[in-house]
């Protein structure tokens, strides 16, 4: 069967951001930078998505353009009878476990889009309304089907049909969501305090943890790591440019994720809040500062939607990771195989789930499922899948096949030298520091 392909660039450029723009822009960007000092982190990130992330995202791109096919189907075919093709099975399984996870989240936020129409009066506990809500299996249990439900849908209509086809449509309701929401934020009174403290750097909130985030941070915003790029990659036809798109890819995701800082920020501020909250910034801090603003129901709403909408075209390109796998290499049929293995996904993620109620003894070197499950996915397998594929590219396939392949039919961006360098040696070796001392430092405590 001939392999489908995107139908435009503008195609492929919508579903790879919508893939990098999810729940890593809006729930964990706005919290991880809120607790690291805010401009401080802001700046330690942007060096993080141009050096490791930018060359890693074009090699993901590259290995999939180049063969055409799923992450292990993609080393085999590059590197036969060695055993590379683990680095894509790595990434089959990080979609696993991340998606598990991932969808109990966006859950959450599909909950409290409903939520916020019926009910945010101010005055609510909104730390116990979230912790309730949270603890109450049946009906996180609930929406995390319906959002496993959705992302199935997606994925079992193919490439064009499904996830092409909700890009174009999703992408553009969100950034508008986001613009609308920004100028709510920017226009309330005491706004100034959140942008100052999103702005001026606090050199002082700089420590080995502000490198580890920004790294790990890099990683999972741009979906490297696990084999996402390497499948939206395979259905890019052989007429595009890689270097171009990879850069409207790259600048929107950090586009976004820069934005929604300013959403949140002044808003919090304006109501004096806290902004290092941490993970709950977003489901306790936000509903409270929107049970404030006049019209609060209605703007909850749309950063719900907003929310829940970037966690939807993100979770299709996990699922994608695992279904393209099996129908390349088992020629099972797509629809099928997308039904079956999203309700796998949905039981992985029924742990997590219950990590917050009949579950909560549970406790892995201080973190609840939830938690070890994430830490699994972003501390280990997507930085190693991350060094792994530079080091195969570097040391193994070679770096002037990947420029080559990377620079076809580019109009404005090309690499070189310095892209060469970066995936040889100075991608690898960073990702290894930073990895080694995080996990020694979380191991021990
Ligand atoms: N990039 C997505 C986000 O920011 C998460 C993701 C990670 C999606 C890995 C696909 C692969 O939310």
């Amino acid at each position: 069967m001939q392999r489908e392909n995107w139908t435009s660039k503008l195609g492929f450029i919508l579903a790879a951001s919508g893939s990098a723009i999810g729940l890593g822009n809006i729930w964990r960007f706005p919290f991880v930078a809120g607790t690291n000092g805010g401009a401080i982190f802001l700046l330690i990130y942007l060096a993080a998505i141009i050096l490791i992330g930018y060359p890693v995202l074009i090699s993901e791109m590259t290995i999939g353009r180049k063969t055409e096919r799923n992450p292990v189907g993609a080393f085999k075919k590059l590197a036969p009878n060695t055993p590379w093709w683990l680095v894509g099975a790595l990434g089959v399984l990080a979609g696993f476990v991340i998606l598990s996870y991932y969808s109990v989240v966006a859950g959450w936020g599909l909950f409290y889009m409903l939520e916020s129409v019926t009910g945010l009066a101010p005055g609510t506990d909104f730390a116990g309304l979230f912790v309730g809500h949270i603890s109450s299996t049946y009906s996180p249990l609930f929406w995390h089907f319906i959002f496993m439900l959705l992302t199935v849908s997606v994925i079992g209509a193919g490439v064009v049909n499904g996830i092409q086809r909700v890009v174009k449509v999703l992408m553009p309701i969100l950034f508008v969501l986001l613009i609308v929401l920004i100028f709510r934020s920017l226009t309330l009174e005491g706004a100034g305090a959140g942008l100052e403290f999103y702005l001026s750097p606090d050199f002082s909130a700089i420590s080995l943890q502000t490198f580890n985030d920004a790294i790990s941070q890099a990683f999972f915003t741009l979906s490297l790591g696990m084999g996402a790029m390497i499948t939206y990659g395979s259905y890019l036809s052989q007429d595009e440019s890689i270097t171009d798109s990879a850069g409207y890819v790259l600048g929107f995701d950090t586009g976004i994720a820069i934005l929604s800082g300013f959403a949140i920020f002044p808003a919090v501020f304006a109501f004096g809040l806290d902004p290092a909250a941490g993970p709950g910034l977003t489901f306790i801090t936000l509903p409270a500062v929107f049970s404030q603003m006049p019209l609060g129901g209605l703007f909850g709403f749309l950063f719900f939607a907003l929310l829940s909408i970037a966690a939807l075209t993100s979770a299709i390109s996990l699922l994608e990771v695992v279904v393209a796998y099996l129908v390349d290499e088992f020629e099972y049929p797509r629809k099928k195989t997308s039904y079956i293995i999203g309700f796998i996904i949905f039981l992985v993620g029924v742990p997590p789930l219950l990590g917050y109620s009949a579950l909560s003894d549970f406790s892995f070197l201080g973190m609840d499922i939830l938690d070890t499950y994430d830490w699994i996915a972003n501390v280990l397998l997507l930085p190693t899948g991350g060094m792994l594929t530079a080091i195969f590219i570097g040391h193994y396939w070679g770096t002037d096949n990947a420029v080559e392949e990377a620079n076809r039919n580019s109009m404005k961006v090309k690499v070189g030298n310095v892209y060469s360098l970066m995936i040889k040696y100075v991608v690898p070796i960073v990702i290894f520091v930073i990895m080694a001392l995080g996990v020694f430092q979380t191991i021990t405590g």
